[in-house]
């Protein structure tokens, strides 16, 4: 596990940024996996910002997110789709049909994972996985106790974690109950994982990666067995280590 720690904020999405501008150098056709959230959006900013000016050509690539809610449409500026096409995917060069993130509006919501996991392995599995970590270690919408050899799946939204998004559904009450998302074990067949994260709130599940326990209790914990790990924190997320 290698361990990268930014002095700032700014410092923090630059990194970001230029590991994701590395990746699609090394190998031009990659696939990333993408987490949506405040944690990446500067970073995902910047990644656009990097193509515009150096010219990074993301034409052979191709991109999955890691989750959805479940019932939020694509144009509903809150979804995970909207939110990505508008930072990222809608400002580099990658051609939309190479670009998925699971319909949050199909019926019935399991016919969604075949899809999802079929999608994934047309696009050749993941290289580069971008990960966003919850205060309560939640990885994807894989919440405590989440089983760690889970894979797609519609995923109960943690009390916690709902209060945690209400900002961006305008109270916790509207914040979707699931959420479709790569499991656990769909998350450690990445072939790299970038996990990243950002402030106080952050520190104990960092710790929680870096010294254990590894525990079903913080599904993060278990990402520290992934042989190709780099977490990108701040100071913050760094100050329990
Ligand atoms: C979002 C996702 C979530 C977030 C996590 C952190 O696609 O998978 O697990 O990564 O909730 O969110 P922020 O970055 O907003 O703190």
């Amino acid at each position: 596990m290698k361990i990268i720690v930014m002095e700032t904020t700014e410092a923090f999405d630059r990194q970001g940024a230029l590991i994701i501008m590395r990746q699609a150098l090394k190998k031009p056709d990659s696939t990333f996996g993408l987490a949506t959230g405040d944690t990446t959006r500067n970073m995902y900013a910047l990644a656009a910002e990097l193509h515009r000016e150096l010219g990074v050509d993301y034409s052979l690539c191709k991109s999955c997110n890691l989750d959805e809610y479940a019932g939020v449409s694509a144009e509903d500026k809150r979804s995970c789709r909207y939110r990505i096409n508008e930072v990222l995917l809608d400002k580099i060069n990658i051609k939309p049909e190479n670009t998925y993130v699971p319909n949050g509006l199909r019926e019935p919501p399991e016919e969604e994972l075949a899809l999802f996991k079929e999608k994934i392995e047309k696009f050749g599995g993941i290289d580069l996985l971008i990960l966003g970590i919850g205060t309560n270690g939640h990885i994807g919408f894989n919440e405590p106790g989440t089983p760690l050899d889970s894979s797609f799946r519609i995923a109960p939204i943690s009390e916690k974690t709902r209060k945690e998004k209400a900002a961006l559904f305008g109270g916790s009450e509207l914040v979707p109950k699931f959420g479709i998302s790569m499991g656990i074990r769909d998350i450690m067949m990445a072939r790299e994982i970038l996990l990243v994260a950002k402030g106080r709130a952050k520190a104990e599940a960092i710790r929680s990666i870096v010294h254990g326990p590894m525990t079903v209790d913080m599904p993060a914990s278990v990402v520290r067995l992934h042989p190709d790990l780099v977490i990108l924190i701040d100071k913050d997320a760094a100050s329990l280590l």
